[in-house]
């Protein structure tokens, strides 16, 4: 008891005393000291918002420019751990100083929750944390958080060209949010997720011990593959298991516009896009377009084949023949350039592009995400082509499941959209307008074509991809961690697997050190106070 009065003491004061940012610093630097980290680390790795280059280290992972104004909240300090003791000294400080602890690898959250909160908040920005060290004798990389994908893929490449990971295309995304959040990429159909291939991870949890998968056990494991990090721990990293690629592999991109038989097409891909051959994984992009000076819609087909085109023609042949695919179609290429293809790189493009830690431009941009189970008719999708039209800016990317993901029992990792769905779809929308008006404008529209879709998409739940994170679906008051609130959309991102997520999460942070707008809440109790 006496304990307890003397936390909910020390948390008071916390929030009187420390609400300004200087005294956040002050308070960090101090009890950084007493965790007995030299003071030229303590004055290398931690900024104030009065060090010349916070607003630069701050902006270096900013992947949305919504959260990029001068309205956005910032955080009071930040802290560039470079080693596991200065992550441990972070999470225990900030546990003791009451102050909400944001960690941050790609800082590709699509609603900026890594680096953004209403709360007083303190970045763990992982940066520095990504080394990848590739071992070929058992095929595995160890992977450090704050490295990002294209990193990965170049470094296995440079040890092998018939080994590959199944991850996201994009190669800017960070490994920490990408992977604890389950992840996907163009091999889904043949190796099913990115946390399919986890074998080991090292993290710091709430009482900021260095744990590995035998020490932290096998529910903490199995939470942080596809869970979300941000609930649970810090994860330093991950050994991920790599996966065999052919040396050839078969790329292209069909356009298809609505008067050259779209509306056919996309009916038919929704017919076999789950039985086609593992091998093959096709993406679907809808988008409005104007096309001789009329508005209307184009599809376009982006495939990738894991052998060479004189197998594929055939399968597309019989099992797809409206698409058209011809053998001019088709480019051959080692794995490497086909993720280079994705990235949307041009074919002279050497693999180093992959090392580039910045994305060409960034702009406004909002996603929301659904899954499909059944396929939509063609005058479902006649209505909503009209609908996109109508709307204006909004696209669609729909990616094929089946193949493998269909085989992993949808307990297996906390991810649970696995057999029966179709494909996922991604709603997109971006703009480069700046001002409330402009946001307000885009956020609606991607809502309606969401809310045109809700008869098409699966329901009770309508569930969501965690990755692409999405606040509309609903949020939880940081502080107070409330079980109803966190039901509403943890139902949607984890569907069966949300309460032992729960479980999980009472037993390694009861006191929810590791909280945010949409983490996982505890279970209250009896007998626990609740203290916040
Ligand atoms: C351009 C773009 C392309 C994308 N393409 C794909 C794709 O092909 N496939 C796919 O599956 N997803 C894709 N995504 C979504 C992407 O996987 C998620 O946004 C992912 O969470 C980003 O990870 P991050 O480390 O870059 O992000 P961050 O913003 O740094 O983190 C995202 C979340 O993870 C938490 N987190 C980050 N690092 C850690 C850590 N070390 N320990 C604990 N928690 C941590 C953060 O606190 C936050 O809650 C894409 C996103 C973008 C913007
Ligand atoms: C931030 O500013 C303080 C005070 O000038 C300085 O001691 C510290 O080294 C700076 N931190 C970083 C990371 O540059
Ligand atoms: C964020 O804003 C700053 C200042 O306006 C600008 O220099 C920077 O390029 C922007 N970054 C992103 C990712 O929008
Ligand atoms: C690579 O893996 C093998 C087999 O597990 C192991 O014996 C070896 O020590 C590893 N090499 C390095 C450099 O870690
Ligand atoms: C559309 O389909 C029809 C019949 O299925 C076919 O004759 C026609 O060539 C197709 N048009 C295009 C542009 O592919
Ligand atoms: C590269 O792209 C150009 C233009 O799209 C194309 O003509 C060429 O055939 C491509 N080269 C290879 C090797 O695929
Ligand atoms: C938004 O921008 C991304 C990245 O450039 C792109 O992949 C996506 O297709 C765009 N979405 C729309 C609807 O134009």
């Amino acid at each position: 008891m006496k304990k307890f009065i003397v936390l909910n003491l020390l948390y008071f004061l916390g929030v009187l005393t420390f609400a300004s940012a200087d005294s956040v610093y002050d308070n960090f630097v101090q009890c950084f000291a007493g965790a007995k980290i030299p003071d030229a680390q303590i004055s290398s790795i931690v900024y104030s918002p009065n060090n010349a280059s916070f607003a630069k280290v701050l902006e270096s992972y900013i992947r949305n420019r919504r959260f990029n104004v001068s309205t956005t909240p910032k955080p009071s300090i930040i802290v560039t751990p470079t080693a596991a003791s200065h992550v441990s000294a972070a999470v225990l400080c900030a546990k003791k100083l009451g102050v909400q602890l944001k960690i941050r690898s790609g800082g590709h959250d699509y609603e900026g929750i890594s680096y953004v909160s209403a709360a007083t908040f303190v970045v763990l920005d992982m940066f520095n944390f990504r080394s990848i060290d590739v071992n070929m004798t058992d095929e595995t990389a160890w992977v450090q958080t704050g490295a990002m994908l294209g990193e990965v893929y170049y470094r296995i490449w440079q040890k092998s060209k018939v080994h590959g990971y199944p991850a996201g295309v994009c190669p800017t995304v960070g490994v920490g949010g990408h992977i604890s959040g389950a992840g996907y990429g163009n091999l889904l159909r043949k190796y099913g997720l990115t946390v399919d291939h986890v074998v080991d991870a090292q993290i710091v949890d709430a009482n900021g011990r260095v744990l590995n998968r035998q020490t932290m056990g096998e529910d903490l494991f199995w939470a942080i593959r596809g869970g979300g990090g941000a609930s649970f721990a810090v994860i330093l990293s991950y050994q991920i298991k790599l996966v065999p690629v052919p040396p050839t592999v078969t790329v292209f991109r069909i356009e298809k516009a609505y008067d050259e038989n779209a509306t056919d097409a996309v009916f038919q891909y929704q017919q076999i896009v789950d039985k086609m051959d593992n091998d093959l994984f096709i993406r679907v992009l809808l988008q409005p377009i104007t096309k001789n000076k009329k508005r209307s819609v184009r599809a376009t087909f982006i495939g990738l084949f894991l052998g060479d085109s004189s197998r594929l023609l055939p399968i597309t042949d019989s099992q797809f023949p409206i698409l058209g695919l011809k053998k001019s179609d088709c480019q051959e290429m080692p794995w490497i350039n086909s993720v280079l293809f994705w990235g949307n790189f041009d074919n002279k493009t050497s693999p180093k592009a992959l090392l580039s830690r910045t994305p060409d431009s960034v702009n406004f941009l909002k996603r929301k995400s659904d899954y499909v189970k059944t396929p939509i008719s063609k005058s479902g999708l006649e209505s909503l082509f009209a609908k996109m039209v109508e709307i204006g800016k909004v696209g669609l990317v729909f990616n094929s499941y089946g193949g493998r993901m269909s085989e992993i029992p949808a307990s297996e990792t906390p991810f649970p959209h696995r057999a029966g769905n179709l494909y996922k779809i991604q709603y997109s929308v971006n703009w480069s307008e700046e001002g409330e008006a402009a946001d307000k404008n885009y956020m609606d529209q991607i809502r309606q074509l969401f809310s045109f879709m809700a008869p098409f998409v699966s329901s009770n739940p309508r569930q969501a991809y965690l990755n692409y994170r999405d606040l509309d679906i609903g949020t939880t008051d940081n502080g107070k961690n409330s079980y109803s609130e966190g039901q509403v959309y943890g139902l949607k991102y984890f569907k069966g697997n949300f309460d032992r997520l729960v479980k999980i999460k009472t037993a390694v942070d009861p006191d929810n050190v590791f909280r945010n707008e949409q983490s996982i809440p505890t279970l209250n109790f009896q007998g626990r106070r609740r203290s916040r």
